[in-house]
């Protein structure tokens, strides 16, 4: 029995033996994927705080797409990228064709065929927009579409602005090719506000928000089976109040618990309460701390003066307690809601929008020192 394998994906990227929720995006996709080509969601943006699911989501995707028709290159927004989804694709689109057509039409394999052609032609390396094409021409062929999956976007780096902007033309031109781009509130908001790419202010925008209740406990519940393990009631509801809705949370909780309860056939309460109090541990380190490292002294503030309140917070409060006008005050609400720090409640009303944040700040005054 010990040689059993924990089923829980507590690392930043790994996507989940169970999604839980996200219905509606999912089901969206692949509706996309098995042929309703004029959805909008074939140009998506997936925007969420850290440890929300967008990472996981873009890899279920990738990894599904296969069987729908289409292969799939997944990048991060960085240097290179360009480059890097010409290669992924060269080499996935190379997988695609049986070996004896493969012999039969060139005697050489896609990826060097790709380069072969271009050291031929080339006086000139081709630009970025004719090797995709070729690509694109290659794939259609075979029935195929291309699936490029973008983590992490910003704004700031030229490559994204103009792998967007090809993308807009490949779909005039009617090519079988999507876009599906994950990324922080923030980054997002830039991305699509940046004018050289506007037609991306109408790609279908998918919020990661928290995720029901009765989501987690499914999907909780479903995890553990796999490893021929359960969950006792009490300790499920345990950790479905704990995770509160968060889908990193989700993880860390269950890994803690699965391991704590060692050989035994069953996660009790005990092992509950135990894996929780660690997974809270490491859901501070791993996620308020960097979460708030990444904060200025304005935000610090304005958070701050959300502390006294035990649930929600009225503007009102929080500009008489950090003697502002209201327009600095509304400044770094937007900040914060963009970074997926609070959320708006209603008019007026904002809440912290990441589970513990709120009681990490409390025992930490000395972030706010000097303010
Ligand atoms: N819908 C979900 N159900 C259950 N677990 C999930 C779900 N989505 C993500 N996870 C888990 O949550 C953790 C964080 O997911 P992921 O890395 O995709 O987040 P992210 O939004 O990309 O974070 P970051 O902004 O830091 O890159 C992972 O351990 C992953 O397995
Ligand atoms: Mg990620």
């Amino acid at each position: 029995m010990s040689d059993r394998i924990n089923p829980f994906t507590p690392n930043f990227g790994q996507t989940p033996r169970h999604i839980a929720g996200r219905d509606l995006m999912i089901s969206d996709i692949f509706d996309m994927l098995e042929g309703n080509i004029g959805s909008p969601a074939r140009t998506s943006i997936f925007i969420g705080a850290r440890g929300s699911g967008k990472t996981a989501l873009l890899t279920y995707f990738a990894s599904e797409c296969l069987s729908r028709g289409w292969i799939s290159v997944s990048v991060s927004c960085v240097p290179g990228m360009q480059e890097d989804i010409l290669q992924q694709a060269a080499i996935a689109s190379e997988n695609l064709i049986p070996k004896e057509k493969k012999t039969h039409i060139t005697g050489v394999s896609l990826g060097n065929l790709f380069s072969v052609e271009w050291a031929e032609e080339s006086v000139q390396k081709p630009n970025w927009r004719t090797g995709i094409t070729r690509l694109l021409e290659y794939l259609s062929e075979n029935e195929t579409g291309l699936l490029i999956t973008i983590d992490e976007v910003r704004p700031s780096l030229d490559e994204m602005i103009q792998v967007a902007s090809v993308y807009q033309l490949l779909i005039r031109e009617n090519r079988k090719v999507a876009l599906l781009m994950a990324g922080l509130p923030s980054e997002v908001s830039m991305l699509i506000n940046d004018r050289s790419v506007s037609f991306l202010r109408r790609a279908s925008q998918y919020y990661l928000e928290r995720i029901e209740d009765h989501d987690i406990e499914t999907a909780f519940r479903l995890t553990v089976a796999d490893s021929g393990k359960s969950v006792g009631t009490d300790a499920l509801d345990k950790a479905v109040r704990a995770i509160n809705g968060f889908p990193y949370m989700m993880q860390l909780v269950g890994y803690r618990a699965w391991q704590d309860s060692g050989d035994k056939e069953q996660i009790d309460s005990e092992n509950m309460e135990r894996g929780i109090e660690l997974a809270e541990k490491d859901f501070e380190s791993r996620v308020l701390k960097a979460t708030v490292n990444e904060l200025s002294r304005g935000d610090i503030a304005f958070l701050r003066a959300m502390l006294p309140d035990e649930g929600k917070s009225d503007i009102t409060s929080i500009i008489s307690r950090m003697k502002k006008s209201s327009g600095y005050v509304s400044r770094y609400r937007a900040r914060l809601i963009e970074r997926g720090v609070i959320e708006a409640v209603s008019r007026g009303v904002v809440a912290f929008a990441l589970p513990g944040l709120k009681e990490y700040l409390r025992g930490r005054k000395h972030l706010f020192g000097g303010e």
